[in-house]
C-alpha cells in the first residue's frame, strides 16, 4: 500500500520516485492526505525519506510504511459478515442487510477479501462461484478516507490469483456507469465489457468479464 505515516503522524501517500534531471538525483514523491495551503504534492531526496531520525532520544523512521492486512475465507461466517457491514455501509452509503442476504443465500461457494490497516477493517471483495468454471465478483469496496492508495487493485489482484489457482477460467462482474471508479480498476485489470442490460434499481448494469489463464 501506498500509505505513510510522517513522525507528527501526518498521512502521506507515496507517488514514487522521480530523478532530479540536472544532478540525478533520486527523489520521493508523495501526496498529502490532509489538506494543506501551500500544496498537494512534495519532494524529498529519497534516502532522507527512508531514513530514521532521532526523536526524544529514540530512533524512528521519517516516514513509516502504513502495512496492508488481507485476509481471506472461503467459509464467510456470521462474525465475517459483522465485520463487513460497516464497511459496506461507508463505502456504499447504506448497508441493507435484508438486500445483502436475500443474495447470499443464494450461493454457496465464496470468496471474501477483507482489507485491514492497522486493525481497521476498511475495504472487501466478495463473490461466488457463478458456474462450474466461473467466478462472480459480486461486491468491493474501500471506504472513502483509504480510497487511492491502491486497496481495492490489491484486492483485486489477489483474488485473480486465488481464481487461477483454483482453476477457474472466467471471472464475471456488473457495475454501473454511477460506480465509475470501479469501472475503470475493471477495466484496467482486464475486464471486457460484454454486455449490458437493465438494473433493478433504473439505469443499465454492464457485464464485464475476464479470461483467465491458467499457469
Ligand atoms: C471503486 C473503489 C473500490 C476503488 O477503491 P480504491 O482503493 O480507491 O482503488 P485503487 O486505489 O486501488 O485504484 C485503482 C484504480 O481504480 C481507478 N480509480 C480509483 N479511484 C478513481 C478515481 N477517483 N478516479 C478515477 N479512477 C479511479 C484507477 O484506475 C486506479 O488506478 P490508478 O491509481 O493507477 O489510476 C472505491 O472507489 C469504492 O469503494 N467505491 C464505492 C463502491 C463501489 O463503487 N463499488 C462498486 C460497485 S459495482
Amino acid at each position: 500500500m501506498k500509505l505513510y505515516h510522517h513522525y507528527k503522524d501526518k498521512a502521506y501517500k507515496y507517488i514514487g520516485i522521480a530523478r532530479h534531471s540536472e544532478t540525478l538525483e533520486e527523489l520521493v514523491i508523495y501526496e498529502t492526505r490532509y489538506s494543506n495551503d501551500l500544496g498537494r504534492l512534495w519532494v524529498r531526496p529519497r534516502d532522507m525519506f527512508f531514513e530514521n531520525v532521532n526523536i526524544d532520544g529514540k530512533s524512528v523512521p521519517r516516514f513509516k510504511k502504513i502495512p496492508l492486512e488481507i485476509v481471506t475465507s472461503t467459509d464467510v461466517s456470521e462474525s465475517d459478515i459483522k465485520t463487513l457491514a460497516p464497511v459496506i455501509e461507508k463505502a456504499f452509503g447504506e448497508w441493507d442487510e435484508k438486500w445483502f442476504y436475500s443474495t447470499f443465500n443464494q450461493h454457496k461457494k465464496f470468496y471474501l477479501l477483507t482489507a485491514f490497516v492497522e486493525d481497521q477493517a476498511v475495504g472487501f471483495k466478495l463473490g461466488y462461484e457463478q458456474s462450474q468454471g466461473e467466478f462472480y465478483s459480486w461486491l468491493g469496496g474501500v471506504v472513502p478516507e483509504y480510497r487511492g492508495l491502491g486497496i481495492a487493485s490489491n484486492l483485486m489482484q489477489t483474488q485473480h490469483r486465488w481464481c487461477v489457482e483454483q482453476g477457474y477460467k472466467k471471472i464475471q462482474t456488473k457495475t454501473q456507469n454511477r460506480f465509475r471508479e470501479m469501472l475503470m480498476l475493471n477495466l484496467k485489470n482486464g475486464f471486457d465489457v460484454i454486455g449490458t442490460h437493465a438494473s433493478d434499481e433504473g439505469g443499465m448494469k454492464i457485464v464485464l468479464e475476464k479470461k483467465l489463464e491458467q499457469k
